[in-house]
């Protein structure tokens, strides 16, 4: 079921998720809190606009953060976040810096899972939160079509116990871990079928439209949810 036809996001995990994030680190107006690969900037703006912190958003993709510029001035939130057009492999701060680390909708994925996660130990204080959402195989047995779609070949996606080892493995404790559930698909999807109308950018190609089209079709008619997940995770560094 859609529950947020509004959204921003372009992942399964979605605003309630930031919430939850931005609750679990007790943030308030005097936290700083990095957004890496913001997107659309949903994630930035729900997080800002809730806790009035500081935010930092980085994203690779120049259009991408010219969308987020423009829908924190919707929001009423541009004066609480800096937007950085920056790879995130790419980017230094200088030592721990953040109370909370948002990474949202596979950026670590994107970034590789044991880098990004030890890179996030890195700009975090002591004690500090990420929260992370990431697609995992729910079943060593997924059709061919289903890995093919979601181009497991090319990301080689954690089943949710080697994920908590990576987790540990990098420094931090697992303060809450679950799946999102099928609205969190359901949201992402209407969004994306919304884009995919789009005349220009990113979803106007002709080449995205088809591999979003199959990607819809392979979830709901070829039932690619019973294999795949969106882990949603807060965990909270060592020390
Ligand atoms: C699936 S989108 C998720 C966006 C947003 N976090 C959300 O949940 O709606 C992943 C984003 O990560 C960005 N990204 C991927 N690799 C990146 C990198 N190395 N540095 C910065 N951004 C990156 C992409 O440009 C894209 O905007």
């Amino acid at each position: 079921m859609v529950t947020d036809i509004q959204s921003y996001y372009t992942s399964p995990a979605g605003r309630e998720f930031t919430l939850a994030a931005g609750r679990f680190a007790g943030i308030n107006p005097a936290s700083t809190v990095l957004d890496i690969g913001c997107g659309y900037g949903d994630g930035s703006c729900t997080i800002a606009s809730e806790f009035r912190c500081k935010v930092t958003a980085i994203d690779e993709s120049a259009d991408n953060i010219d969308f987020a510029k423009k829908l924190s001035v919707e929001r009423g939130v541009s004066h609480l976040i800096t937007f950085m057009h920056k790879d995130a492999n790419a980017v230094a701060f200088g030592g721990a810096s953040f109370e909370l680390i948002l990474a949202e909708g596979g950026v670590l994925s994107s970034i590789s899972r044991k880098d990004g996660l030890a890179k996030a130990a890195e700009w975090l204080e002591s004690r500090g939160r990420l929260a992370f959402s990431d697609l995992i195989f729910l079943s060593s047995t997924a059709p061919h079509e289903v890995k093919k779609v979601f181009d497991d070949d090319a990301y080689h996606y954690e089943s949710e116990e080697s994920y908590r080892k990576l987790i540990d493995d990098a420094g931090f404790s697992i303060q809450f871990l679950s799946l999102v559930p099928q609205s969190g698909w359901d949201n992402y999807y209407a969004h994306m079928a919304k884009r995919l109308e789009d005349n220009k950018g990113f979803f106007a190609d002709p080449k995205v439209k088809l591999a979003f089209h199959r990607e819809i079709d392979v979830f709901y008619r070829l039932e690619g949810f019973r294999y795949v997940g969106f882990l949603f995770c807060i965990a909270r560094k060592k020390n």
